[in-house]
């Protein structure tokens, strides 16, 4: 019989839930996002996200269990996000998840939202019959960490699923994460809220022509695998600041964002070839540290893989970019697929699998916690 874990996930501005059979075999995954509630913000509102946890967890927990075709009674476990991310949203989530595993008996997992994004990777690997070799380097790069961190095996016996996995932190970002800059500089650029993907695709279409701004290489003081990348959206802003003629275009795709138009076919002719050059500069220099900061701590502590998860791994660059990299370096990069790279509830459930093996597991005090670190 497989152990069928219930994940859930409501640390920043999706309501997640998904059953997961022995930490590898997704039996459903259910991401309710409150991206349109957040939009016309420009980022997310602590207080309006917790209030769309409360309205959606009921629904969409039912949604994943149907979809698993399973019943209450049929879970093994309850897995929950613990933290990090927004203490109200994440409240939402541990209470409900106590409540259900308190009617139910059932064991409570508490699981580091962190971790979760690391199991993203090995959930998508099992699919394709490849698991990450150990020690692996690992990105997470979200909109709300960009931190490295050495993953290696507690119990090397155990298989990749069921292993409890070591951390040891190398470095993260001194100000912004590198989702925060995408989001920031789409936000300068009249290009809505989240950024990443728009920005993704506007870089593609940008040629070769060049770029009206050059960002240099980051420069960090100390430990070289730490991030920082507040100075490169301050540097978008002076140079919009510094040339009046972007305002009109700026504008005109705020109001067509306004209008709901925020496809590609839509704000791709609302761009000027000096915005799609700019657009792309800021890509290839967010995607060479990201790549060069990381592939450096692969190669210092004779990593045997690279793995890379969280929103910003869906970037086709950094994606692209990585894999060439890594295979220099007679490496694998590893990713989950673009769903379980953004906050989803499947990689809770997986990480929850060898914590709940290993008896690791919460009781009626559990809490949320804002800044929960891995390591
Ligand atoms: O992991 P996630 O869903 O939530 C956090 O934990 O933050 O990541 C969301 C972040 C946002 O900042 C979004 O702009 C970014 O991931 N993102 C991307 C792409 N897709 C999402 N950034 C760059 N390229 C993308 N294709
Ligand atoms: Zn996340």
């Amino acid at each position: 019989m497989s152990i069928r874990i219930l994940g859930i996930e409501s640390s920043c501005d999706e309501t997640a839930a998904a059953v997961v059979a022995d930490g590898r075999e997704i039996l459903s995954s259910v991401v309710a996002s409150q991206i349109d509630i957040h939009r016309k913000y420009g980022g997310v509102v602590p207080e309006l996200a917790s209030r769309e946890h409360l309205r959606q967890i009921v629904p969409v927990v039912r949604e994943a269990l149907a979809q698993a075709g399973l019943s209450f009674n049929d879970l093994d476990a309850i897995g929950v996000t613990e933290g990090p991310g927004l203490v109200g949203s994440l409240l939402v989530g541990i209470a409900y998840g106590k409540t259900l595993a308190s009617a139910l008996s059932k064991p409570l997992v508490p699981v580091n939202h962190l971790e979760g994004h690391v199991h993203a990777v090995f959930l998508e690997a099992h699919k394709s019959g490849k698991a990450p070799e150990l020690p692996a380097i690992c990105l997470i790069v979200s909109g709300g960490h960009t931190i490295i961190y050495e993953v290696k095996a507690r119990d090397a016996s155990a298989g990749n699923c069921a292993a409890l996995f070591a951390y040891r932190k190398l470095g993260q970002t001194r100000d912004d994460a590198a989702g925060e800059a995408y989001d920031k500089v789409a936000k300068l650029l009249g290009l809505g809220y989240p950024g990443g993907p728009i920005l993704d695709r506007l870089a593609a279409a940008a040629g070769n022509a060049p770029s009206p701004m050059q960002f240099g290489h980051i420069k960090i003081r100390g430990n070289p695998h730490d991030f920082s990348f507040s100075g490169i959206k301050t540097a978008v802003l002076y140079h919009l600041r510094e040339h009046p003629e972007y305002a009109p275009e700026i504008r005109a795709r705020e109001e067509a964002i306004e209008r709901g138009e925020r496809k590609l076919e839509q704000l791709l002719p609302l761009c000027s070839p000096a915005t799609l050059r700019l657009v792309r500069e800021f890509q290839n220099a967010v995607v060479r540290d990201l790549v060069e900061r990381t592939m450096s701590a692969a190669d210092e502590l004779s990593a045997a893989s690279v793995i890379v998860s969280g929103g910003v791994a869906a970037n086709s660059q950094l994606r692209a970019t990585f894999v060439q990299r890594a295979a220099e370096e007679g490496l694998t990069a590893y990713f989950p697929s673009r769903p379980l790279s953004t906050d989803n509830a499947a990689m809770i459930a997986a990480a929850a699998y060898p914590r709940f093996r290993a008896g690791l597991l919460a009781d009626h005090s559990l809490n949320a916690s804002a800044s929960l670190p891995l390591a």
